[in-house]
């Protein structure tokens, strides 16, 4: 144990990345008026940058629109674990789809890890990246089987796996799972190298440019605040698709979780490790190529569902557990879109929708699926065939996917209902202290007032734009989160996730 104070320390780190504070920000101009391209792009993440490099490698014209600044979103507050050990997942694949769809899931992951690091040759780039093993382990008796049945899973589809009792950690552990040649790297430099190179080649980054819809017709149209392209393909990666001719929204769970990095001296150099059971714990090492350096994450929830600076508390008196803690230089939270059956949809737009194509749904492993979802939209929209386009087929129904759109959904109609009871019975029109937060009713309509340190009430529609649920406060991101489908708005209303597309209205300003 240290003296870091972590329990009560919880809000004095700020919340930022660690692979946002050790890079530069970035600078690409907005869209100056309307232009074209073969492809729009729309996202700076990793899937967007993955499709606008690999589009412009083919030679194609090719224009990237960031709503903000590139990989600032989800991709800039990841993990950044490279590994097809995606949990214990093999088994509950071979079950759901049969032994060739989950080798083939297998094989698109670890051919992203290929992808990356040929890329990160071809281009010289100095993002960290080196091979590692990756681990899912279990403390508990229990589980011990779980772990043997995932290494039989994964050794019968050719996983180079293996079950093991000893792990680098410095705490015991009853079983794990090691898949070797893994690998970690910096995503952030990695991407912003890429994005040099797309540039390089003749192509546009738009970054403060939001697109706010897509027009099909004979070529497509992607229309944004700054401007209009034209454009033969449009590739959507806004982690939650701007365009939901598909329904995403019923078929997507947002799962917000939490991240401390902390400087220690036992600190293993070698693996990456992901605990099996609750509470979820993921650990990576050799952050930022320091040795010392380690991310210790976990605590997730369904987005508008937890209180997130008790969670920044008990992940950090975890990592105070079991680790000699010098100081815990950075923590940040951020979340992603799950699906039913753990399968990204990566693909057709949907109905109506010729030369569109979207990837989402990366369940927490965006940085190998995001990857392996940036090479195939690129292939689609060269109108070229992809060998993992069945995998991720975002048409395709599981044995899953039903149970589950039930369960999830009669969960949001509750917080539909509770919402609106709280909205409109609930705390009448007293205002909140500095620093507190309050859902009101004024003319019989619910309100989000948000009172800051220096005094300044912030109020908005506490109704989401996107089917109407009502927001809650995130008292650590001092955000409002719908508990819905989980998205999230800026203390003023602007979107910050989606699937809303439209800011929380706002009344304005007040002292
Ligand atoms: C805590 C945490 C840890 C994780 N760790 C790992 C890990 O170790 N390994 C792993 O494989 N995966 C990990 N993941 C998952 C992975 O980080 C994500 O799946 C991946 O980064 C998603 O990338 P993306 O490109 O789809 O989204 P993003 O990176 O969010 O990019 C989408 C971009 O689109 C932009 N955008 C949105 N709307 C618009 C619009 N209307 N117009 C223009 N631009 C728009 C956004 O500003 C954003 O820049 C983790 C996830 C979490 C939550
Ligand atoms: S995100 Fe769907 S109602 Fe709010």
């Amino acid at each position: 144990m240290s003296d870091t104070n972590a329990p009560d320390d919880a809000e004095s780190h700020p919340t930022e990345s660690v692979w946002m504070s050790t890079t530069e920000p970035t600078s690409y101009p907005p869209l100056d008026g309307d232009g074209e391209a073969d492809v729009v792009v729309v996202g700076g993440g990793i899937t967007g940058l993955t499709a606008a490099t690999r589009l412009s490698e083919e030679g194609a014209d090719v224009a990237v629109v960031e709503s903000g600044r590139i990989v600032e979103g989800v991709t800039g507050r990841t993990t950044a674990k490279l590994t097809l050990q995606h949990g214990l997942i093999y088994d509950h694949l071979r079950s759901e789809f049969g032994a060739e769809k989950a080798r083939r899931y297998a094989d698109a992951n670890q051919e992203a890890i290929e992808t990356v690091k040929e890329r990160v040759d071809r281009y010289d780039i100095d993002c960290d990246f080196d091979r590692t093993a990756a681990y899912t382990y279990t403390e508990s008796t229990e589980k011990r089987a779980k772990i043997s049945d995932e290494v039989d899973a994964a050794t019968a589809l050719d996983i180079p796996a293996a079950f093991v009792e000893d792990t680098p950690l410095p705490f015991d552990v009853e079983a794990a799972i090691r898949v070797e040649d893994q690998a970690r790297f910096h995503p952030r430099k990695y991407l912003l190298a890429l994005a040099e190179t797309v540039e390089d080649a003749g192509n546009d980054i738009f970054e403060g440019t939001k697109a706010t819809e897509i027009k099909s017709g004979d070529r497509n149209r992607v229309v944004t605040d700054r401007g209009t392209l034209t454009a033969d393909a449009v590739v959507v990666a806004t982690h939650f698709p701007i365009l939901d001719h598909r329904l995403f929204f019923s078929r997507l769970y947002p799962h917000r979780s939490y991240v401390v990095t902390i400087r220690t001296d036992d600190a293993p150099t070698e693996g990456m490790y992901y605990r099996a059971e609750e509470p979820e714990r993921t650990i990576r090492t050799k952050v930022a190529g320091e040795d010392d350096l380690l991310i210790v994450g976990g605590e997730g929830h369904k987005t508008g569902h937890g209180d997130s600076k008790e969670r920044y508390r008990r992940l950090e008196r975890y990592a105070d557990e079991q680790f000699e803690v010098e100081s815990m230089p950075y923590r940040w939270s951020t979340q992603d879109y799950g699906t039913p059956d753990r399968i990204p949809f990566v693909g057709r737009a949907g109905p109506g929708t010729d030369g569109v194509y979207v990837g989402t749904g990366f369940g927490g492993w965006g940085m190998t699926n995001g990857t392996a979802a940036g090479e195939l939209l690129a292939d689609l929209a060269l109108g070229r065939s992809n060998p993992y386009e069945g995998v991720y087929d975002p048409t395709r129904v599981s044995k899953s996917s039903a149970k589950k759109a039930v369960k999830e959904n009669t969960q949001v109609a509750k917080e539909f209902v509770e919402g609106w009871a709280e909205g409109l019975l609930g705390s009448g029109t007293v205002t909140p202290p500095a620093g507190e937060s309050r859902i009101v009713r004024h003319d019989g309509k619910p309100y989000g007032l948000y009172r800051d340190e220096d005094g300044e009430l912030h109020a908005v529609s506490a109704v989401c734009t996107h089917m109407d649920c009502i927001v809650k406060w995130n008292a650590a991101e001092k955000s409002w989160d719908c508990p819905c489908h989980g998205s999230r708005f800026e203390v003023d209303g602007d979107v910050i996730d989606g699937p809303a597309v439209e800011g929380l209205s706002n009344p304005g300003t007040q002292e």
